[in-house]
């Protein structure tokens, strides 16, 4: 490989984040699932998968086993189901995949009978099974070691699962303890499993417990080091189980609006995780690093004030994620501590000192103790000319947290760091800069957003929002009625003369101003401001105006031509709130969302405001004149605003303009 080509150069983003990230199934989720899928029998459809060397190792080892596990690489699906032939011999291999060398032999113990040679890569042959091979022996399979004992390579003559009472010692490995525990309902007698030393990586644990629930397993925890009464129960999925996202690369994506500004929606996030490292999700919430909102779907972080006050994190149950905090530090307001990680010095790299020395190379002040890091504030982060190189030390870690921090919004589009080694990534995570590289994309994409519903459901304050959080311009269309409101009704014309008002309206000449990221419509050069169009004459008069043809056709030009004034002023796409946006002025619009409340939350909201409006009167006019009356677009997302808060409402909002 040439030097240029084992680089990967990050282009910085140009507009702030506007995106959905689609990260890659957890590995530990997917051969659970695996495993759990062929034990329970019937065809299960694993949605998300991850497709790598392990899991297609896992897929191999099914096949030889009797089962179908067929993979459709565009769904993303693993279908897993029994083949209705049950072998007598077969030659296993599991690779360096320590979930597969650990389940696959459990799931063999289960067979009665037949004859089956396990191998596998020289690594793994000095990984720990004696505690779970001894267990299985104990329970009545026959082992043979052709190298060394209770290790790979063996051949297995199972013979079933006897049960009764099995001391185990999972010390060394918790994926021991996982193996028997999915296999412990097809013991001939009722097992008792008694851990005869400590548990390591408990969360693991519980993600094997609450997978082999939802697959129909159920079991009693009588403490922390014994289980019992295994038993089938009834499953809570059916056909379909969808497999979450990685913890850990999600947070990738968690960490980039930090960076970018913006918003990103990752997709397939729970709620109830399984996975521990989703606690960074947590920790970026909580500390007011970034916004994360959990929705059914998936997460929508959005960025928050940089500007937090210097804190301390300790990052011991969620060390694969320090470095993504550690590599956007330096474009926060405050020094960041990082505890907790002395281990993870002798993961695929030092990740202490090599996290510490690319920070350096960036120009940032970083304190490096044996258990913790702390990083100062780097304000001159946007200004490095670059590109400097980031030492990856074969760690995909590495290469993809300082990834992130490459996108800082740039104003030159030149690249501040290359990566090293860039195929790193590959570990856990092969397109991770194709992904990178869409979410960017998408980000650039000018978006047009229509925000309708009728008064008081809240329009304004979500697309300002909305605007604010993803650098679009907002519009308030409403304002625009109410200035020309304000400007005939200044010229003595009444509401009822519809003549007078087509005349008046020729001399009007109309501009814009932008204030705060809004867009103000200038009446005669000059804003009229809100003390004088929101007023108690104007809010009974100003439906009556909108409904004439003369008046909409006067704003409908100026209202269609934002887009383009959207574009000209730099930003990253238009947020335009209103009556008809979605179905008249923008019928093209990339998302429309409609808002809708009850009245008693309307009223109480105006109410809240203090000026006297009859919003069901104008909504009445609104919605029963002839030209563009108010109603939900065919194609909108509507939203009900009465249970929800602002932020909530905001989220969802979020989430609706990024995935378009
Ligand atoms: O949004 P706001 O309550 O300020 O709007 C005032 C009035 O302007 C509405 O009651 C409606 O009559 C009119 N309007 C409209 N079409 C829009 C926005 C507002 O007819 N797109």
């Amino acid at each position: 490989m040439s030097e240029a080509e084992n680089f990967q150069l990050v282009r910085p983003f140009s507009k702030k984040c506007a995106a959905v990230a689609v990260p890659p199934g957890s590995k530990s989720v997917t051969n659970r699932a695996m495993v759990l899928s062929a034990l329970r029998g019937g065809e299960t459809v694993l949605r998300g998968a991850l497709f790598s060397r392990d899991t297609e190792i896992m897929s191999d080892c099914l096949r030889s086993l009797g089962f179908v596990s067929e993979r459709d690489s565009a769904a993303r699906t693993f279908r897993i189901a029994p083949s209705g032939k049950k072998p007598e011999a077969a030659k296993l291999f599991v690779g360096n995949a320590g979930t597969v060398a650990r389940f696959a032999s459990a799931l063999v113990a289960t067979f009665d009978g037949g004859e089956f040679i396990f191998d596998s890569d020289d690594e793994m042959k000095v990984r720990p099974m004696k505690g779970l091979l001894e267990a299985l022996k104990e329970q009545g399979s026959e082992f043979e070691f052709f190298e060394r004992e209770w290790s790979f390579p063996f051949k297995m003559s199972p013979r079933g699962l006897k049960g009764g009472t099995l001391a185990l010692d999972a010390s060394v490995s918790s994926q021991i303890l996982s193996a028997i525990l999915m296999v412990g309902a097809f013991a001939k007698s009722p097992l008792d499993v008694v851990l005869s030393g400590e548990t390591v990586s408990r969360p693991f644990v519980d993600m094997t417990i609450k997978m082999m629930e939802s697959f129909g397993f159920g079991l009693d925890e009588i403490s922390k080091s014994r289980f019992s009464n295994f038993r089938r129960i009834e499953p809570s999925v059916g056909e379909f189980y969808d497999v979450e996202p990685d913890a850990t690369a999600a947070g990738y994506f968690g960490a980039l609006p930090v960076v970018a500004g913006g918003a990103c929606f990752i997709a397939g996030l729970k709620k109830d995780s399984l996975q521990g490292d989703s606690a960074f999700f947590d920790l970026l919430q909580e500390s007011g690093i970034a916004r994360v909102d959990k929705l059914d779907e998936g997460f929508i972080v959005s960025s928050e004030t940089r500007d937090i006050s210097p804190r301390e994190f300790d990052f011991k149950d969620i060390s694969d994620t320090f470095p993504t905090l550690a590599a956007i530090a330096p474009v926060l307001g405050g020094k960041i501590s990082i505890c907790g990680i002395g281990h993870t010095r002798r993961q695929e790299c030092d990740r202490v000192s090599t996290v510490a020395e690319n920070l350096r190379a960036l120009g940032t002040k970083v304190d490096e103790k044996e258990d913790s890091l702390s990083v100062y504030p780097n304000p001159d982060i946007a200004k490095i000319s670059g590109p400097v190189e980031i030492k990856t030390r074969f760690d995909h870690r590495m290469a993809m947290s300082f990834a992130v921090l490459g996108c800082f919004e740039g104003f030159d589009s030149k690249p501040r760091v290359k990566i090293e080694d860039p195929k790193c990534v590959s570990k856990t995570y092969p397109n991770f800069f194709d992904d990178l590289d869409s979410v960017r994309e998408s980000s650039e994409k000018f978006r047009i957003v229509a925000v309708d519903g009728g008064a008081a459901v809240g329009k304004s304050s979500v697309s300002k929002a909305c605007s604010k959080t993803l650098g679009y311009l907002h519009v308030d269309t409403g304002a625009h009625y109410r200035t020309l409101t304000y400007g005939l009704l200044e010229e003595g014309i009444l509401p009822s003369d519809e003549n007078g008002v087509s005349e008046r309206l020729a001399s009007f000449t109309l501009g814009t101003a932008v204030e705060n990221g809004s867009a103000r419509m200038t009446l005669n050069g000059r804003v009229v401001p809100d003390e004088l169009i929101r007023t108690k004459t104007i809010n009974s008069s100003v439906s009556i105006f909108a409904a004439m043809q003369s008046v909409r056709s006067f704003v409908k030009k100026y209202q269609t031509s934002m887009a383009d004034f959207a574009k000209s002023e730099g930003f990253g796409g238009l947020i335009m709130e209103g009556r008809d946006i979605g179905n008249a002025i923008f019928p093209n619009a990339d998302v429309k969302i409609f808002l809708c409340a009850d009245e008693a939350t309307r009223a109480a909201r105006r109410a809240k405001e203090g000026i006297s409006d009859s919003i069901s009167e104008r909504d009445k006019l609104d919605s029963t004149r002839k030209i563009s009356p108010l109603k939900c677009a065919e194609d909108a997302v509507k939203i009900d605003t009465s249970k929800l808060s602002k932020d909530e409402v905001v989220a969802r909002a979020l989430a609706e303009i990024v995935k378009s």
